[in-house]
C-alpha cells in the first residue's frame, strides 16, 4: 500500500474529477454518487482520455464512443468497449482524499 493524498476533500463536487498521477500513473479521481472512485484516465476501448466525459451516476462516459464504465469496479456498462478500466482504492482521511496507486 503506497497511499498518496491526491485532493482536498471539498474540491471535487458530485459529478466532478481531477487528473492526478501518483506513482507517475496517468489516472482519474472522481467524485461521483456514493463517493470518490480512482481509475485509469484512458479509456480500454481506444485509450482516449475520459476527462473529456461525463460523469452519471455512479458511472463515466467515455465522449468518443459513447461506453459507460462502472466506477466501484471499471467494468464497461455498454459497448463498443469491452474491456474494464483498472480501478485503485480511494479513502477520505484528515480532510484529504487518498488513492493507493500501487
Ligand atoms: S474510445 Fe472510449 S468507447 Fe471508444
Amino acid at each position: 500500500m503506497a497511499w498518496t493524498a491526491v485532493a482536498g476533500v471539498d474540491e471535487l463536487g458530485v459529478g466532478q474529477m481531477k487528473r492526478i498521477s501518483p506513482a507517475g500513473r496517468a489516472l482519474l479521481l472522481v467524485h461521483a454518487e456514493g463517493g470518490y472512485y480512482c481509475v485509469d484516465e484512458l479509456c480500454s476501448h481506444e485509450d482516449y482520455s475520459l476527462w473529456f466525459g461525463c460523469v452519471k451516476g455512479r458511472a463515466i462516459k467515455c465522449s468518443l464512443h459513447g461506453s459507460y464504465f462502472d466506477l466501484a469496479s471499471g467494468k464497461p456498462l455498454n459497448e463498443p468497449a469491452d474491456c474494464p478500466l483498472a480501478t485503485f482504492p480511494t479513502k477520505v482521511e484528515g480532510g484529504r482524499v487518498w488513492v493507493d496507486a500501487d
